[in-house]
């Protein structure tokens, strides 16, 4: 019976040590070392990218990896690179990357690649890299499509004939996202335009003409100031009826420029964005931009973490889409998360019910 039991002991004793070792695999190599992450970030100066980092950084760290975050000053590309650079070298086993610009991190990526290390491209897509394993993103195409339908709903376009006045606004022309978004945007509003029901009286409609460098706000701002002199617009002056804007850093300079023009809460022209920054969220809530696009970083965060753990225990990731983004060496596998319009009318259940601010945030 001693016999027995003492069997059972050690079977128990075994059964647990291999259970312990499953269990830390997701954050030890198998030569017991801790597995190191590196994570890239764009830029310190916009709210969503300080978030993201914070938030994959505890998320990896709860799984157990040692994270290696990165933030490239203020959008600076050569910063960029050398951290990817060091983080190679570092021995970060996988790379989260959020890239300033698309095009220009394939030096160090064929670095990563030359190093068998995965790629995940976070957010923005890398281009013209066959070092890039994985894109988790928004459905960037979708942003678009709410901020253009937004549009067209608070116009009613359906039902009115116009003509209204609309300026268009989009983000950083080396953003691979950009592309999506003033595409999708355009997908919805082309049809209005080409009938005559929105009138872009500046004539700039095409990406380059609306784009705005490193999505500055005091970029857009002068861009916004430039319009109101050149077109006359002006709460007295030409009607501005609506100004679609890519994101909340864009809005926020445009938001700027028309309230120095003397508009206010009572004939603010509507105004889109994106990321439900806190200023952004204030401004929607004193009734001068008029929507946002929530996409929460912490989903995104998430689906990046379990794209890690999955390379990391040799299994296959979740993905969601296999069509969209080729990044010029083919088809990246993609994992979407769903992006959701915000207004007055809902913020309270996306951004303060969700846990993701506090009142006191927007307040
Ligand atoms: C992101 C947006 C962000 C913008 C500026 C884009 O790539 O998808 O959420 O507002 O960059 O940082």
């Amino acid at each position: 019976m001693k016999k027995v039991l003492a069997i059972v002991l050690c079977l128990v004793l075994v059964l647990s040590f291999a259970a312990c070792g499953s269990d830390s695999s997701s954050s030890s190599s198998s030569s017991g070392e801790t597995i190191k992450i590196g994570v890239s970030m764009p830029t310190k100066s916009l709210q969503r990218w300080n978030q993201d980092g914070d938030n994959i950084k505890a998320q990896l760290e709860a799984e157990g990896y040692e994270v290696d975050l990165q933030y490239a000053g203020d959008n600076e590309i050569p910063k960029q690179i050398e951290q990817i650079e060091n983080m190679i070298s570092g021995g970060c086993q996988v790379l989260i990357i959020a890239a300033i610009d698309g095009e220009s991190l394939d030096v160090p990526l064929a670095a990563a690649k030359e190093a068998g290390i995965p790629v995940i491209a976070y957010d923005r897509l890398i281009m013209n890299s066959d070092a890039v394993t994985y894109y988790a993103t928004f459905d960037n195409t979708k942003v678009g499509e709410l901020q253009g339908q937004y549009i067209v709903d608070a116009l009613d376009l359906e039902n009115q004939a116009g003509p209204f006045n609309i300026e268009l606004f989009t983000g950083d022309p080396a953003d691979n996202n950009v592309n999506f978004f003033f595409g999708g945007a355009l997908n919805v509003l082309q049809p209005y335009i080409d009938s005559g029901k929105l009138v872009v009286k500046s004539g700039q409609v095409t990406k380059a003409e609306c784009a705005t460098d490193s999505w500055n706000t005091e970029k857009s701002q002068a861009r916004m100031e430039n319009l109101i002199s050149a077109q006359g617009y002006g709460p007295n002056g030409t009607k501005l009826d609506a100004v679609l804007s890519s994101n909340d850093s864009v809005a926020n300079g445009i938001t700027n420029a028309l309230v120095a023009a003397g508009y206010t809460k009572d004939d603010f022209p509507i105004l889109t964005g994106q990321d439900c920054d806190k200023t952004s969220v204030k401004n929607m809530l004193a009734g001068t931009q008029s929507m946002s696009v929530f996409k929460d970083t912490r989903t995104l965060a998430a689906q990046a973490v379990k794209m890690v753990k999955s390379i990391i225990e040799g299994e296959d990731p979740e993905i969601n889409d296999t069509e969209t983004y080729d990044n010029g060496t083919g088809i990246i596998p993609t994992f979407l998360c769903d992006p959701v319009a915000c207004t007055v009318d809902n913020y309270t259940e996306l951004l303060i019910d969700s846990g993701y601010y506090t009142e006191a945030d927007i307040a």
